[in-house]
C-alpha cells in the first residue's frame, strides 16, 4: 500500500525481479517526499543556521529549529532536550562522555545486556578501561527473555544502558518497568531506541527514562542524523566533553561560558540540510499515524511468523511477532550463503553477528540470518522471501 511512495521499488530492479527489501532494522529506505527535499532545501534554503543576519539563514534557521519541535512532539519530550547528533553510536558516545566519565568511578557499577548492538557496548567497555568500573550483562535466552535483571539491580548500579527493541531478536523491553526497577535503586538509565522509534508511539515522559537516543536513517530519514534525548536537568547541569563555535555565548582565555541547553552540546555547523529532511520524514510517519504503522508491522510480522515457523529444519531466535524483527538459522546451510541465494531473487536480508557478538556468544553461533519489515513491505514480498528461501534450502540439500 506504502510501497509506491519509495522510488527505490520502482528502480531497483535486477533481471526484470522487483526488489523485496528486507533489510529495514539496518536501515530503511525513504519516500520521495525525504528524497526530494533534500536538493529542494539545497537549490532553495542553504545558508549556515544560528549565524547569519539575514533572510536566507532565518529560513534556514527557523526550519531547523522547527524540526527540533516536530521531533520533540514525536516522542513527548521538551524542545531543549533535543540535541541533534550524527546518529545513535553518536549519541551513545556523548552520553558516556559528557555524564557517564563524570559520576562513575573505580568499582561502580554500569549494567548493560547481552542483546546490545556494539554502540551500546564498545564506548562503556573504553570508559571502562579508563575509570575501572565493572559492566554486568542481563542475560538472555534463546527467546530473548532477559533474565536476571532483578538479581542485578541488587548490586545498585549508577546506570543502566539497554535497547528498546533488539536489532537481532525482535523482542520489544519492556522499558517502562525497566526504568522504574532502576530508578527505585539510584541508577540513571539510558535507553537505545533506534529500533524502536519508527515502529510504536515511544512517550520519553512515560518511559521517565533519563536518555533516549534514535537515528534518522531508520526512521525513513536520512543518514547522518541522530537524536540524543535527554532530560533538561541533566543537560542542564553537566558541560559537554567537546565544544566549540556557536556553542558558547564567550569565550577568554581562561573561561568559558556556554549556551542553554540544548545548544551548548550542538557545537560546529550541524547537519542541517539533513535534519531539515528528518523532519520531512517524522511528517510522512505522522501522516499515516504511528499506530497504525504499528498495527500494519504487527500484522505482516504474523503473516511472516505463520509461515517461517512452518519450514522444517528453520530455528528462530527471539521474538519478532511485533517488531517485525526475524532472526533465524537454517541447519547446514550458513547464513551468507542464504543472503546471497536469496539475492538472485532481489532479496535483501542481512546474513551476520548484526553487531551483537556478545549475544552471538551466548546464542553459541557465529551468525544469523536476519529478515526485519517495515512498511512498504506486503504479503507478496513476504510470499517471495519463503518461496526463495524454501528453493534455497533444496539448492543446498
Ligand atoms: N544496527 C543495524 C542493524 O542491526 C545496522 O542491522
Amino acid at each position: 500500500m506504502y510501497k509506491k511512495d519509495f522510488p527505490i521499488f520502482r528502480n531497483a530492479k535486477f533481471m526484470n525481479k522487483s526488489l523485496v527489501y528486507l533489510d529495514s532494522a539496518s536501515s530503511t529506505q525513504k519516500p520521495h517526499t525525504v528524497i526530494n527535499a533534500i536538493p529542494y532545501l539545497y537549490e532553495n534554503f542553504y545558508a549556515n543556521v544560528h549565524r547569519g543576519i539575514y533572510k536566507l539563514s532565518e529560513e534556514s534557521t527557523g526550519m531547523y529549529e522547527d524540526v527540533r519541535d516536530i521531533t520533540s512532539k514525536f516522542i513527548n519530550a521538551s524542545k531543549k532536550e533535543i540535541v541533534f547528533t550524527k546518529g545513535t553510536t553518536d549519541s551513545i558516545n556523548m552520553i558516556v562522555y559528557f555524564f557517564a566519565k563524570k559520576i562513575l568511578k573505580k568499582n561502580d557499577l554500569v549494567i548493560l545486556s547481552e542483546m546490545e548492538h556494539h554502540s551500546n557496548i564498545v564506548p562503556w567497555i573504553i570508559l571502562q578501561k579508563e575509570i575501572g568500573f565493572n559492566i554486568e550483562y542481563i542475560k538472555v535466552n534463546e527467546k530473548g527473555d532477559l533474565l536476571n535483571l532483578d538479581l542485578l539491580l541488587e548490586h545498585n548500579p549508577k546506570i543502566l544502558s539497554i535497547t528498546h527493541v533488539s536489532n537481532v531478536l525482535g523482542n520489544i523491553n519492556d522499558v517502562i518497568g525497566i526504568v522504574k526497577k532502576a530508578h527505585d535503586k539510584g541508577a540513571y538509565v539510558l535507553i537505545d531506541g533506534a529500533q524502536a522509534v519508527s515502529h510504536m508511539r515511544v512517550d520519553v515522559k512515560k518511559i521517565d527514562c533519563d536518555f533516549y537516543v534514535f537515528s534518522s536513517h531508520k526512521m525513513l530519514g536520512p543518514t547522518g542524523v541522530g537524536v540524543m534525548y535527554a532530560k533538561s536537568e541533566i543537560l542542564e547541569k553537566y558541560d559537554p566533553s567537546f565544544s566549540g563555535g556557536e556553542a558558547v555565548i564567550s569565550v577568554s582565555k581562561d573561561n568559558i561560558v556556554y549556551k542553554d541547553i540544548p545548544y551548548k552540546f550542538e557545537p560546529g555547523t550541524p547537519n542541517f540540510i539533513d535534519v531539515i529532511a528528518f523532519g520531512y520524514a517524522i511528517s510522512y510517519i505522522e501522516k499515516i499515524g504511528i499506530l497504525k504503522i504499528q498495527k500494519y508491522i504487527e500484522d505482516l510480522s504474523l503473516y511472516t511468523y505463520d509461515k517461517l515457523i512452518n519450514i522444517e529444519r528453520l530455528k528462530l531466535f527471539g521474538d519478532g511477532r511485533k517488531s517485525g524483527i526475524f532472526s533465524f538459522h537454517i541447519e547446514n546451510i550458513h547464513p551468507h550463503d542464504i543472503a546471497s541465494s536469496l539475492d538472485e531473487d532481489n532479496i535483501a536480508i542481512r546474513a551476520g553477528h548484526h553487531c551483537a557478538k556478545i549475544l552471538m556468544d551466548r546464542l553459541n553461533l557465529s551468525s544469523l540470518s536476519r529478515c526485519s519489515l517495515y512498511i512498504y513491505n506486503d504479503e507478496r514480498d513476504i510470499d517471495k522471501f519463503i518461496s526463495s528461501l524454501n528453493k534455497t534450502i533444496d539448492l543446498f540439500s
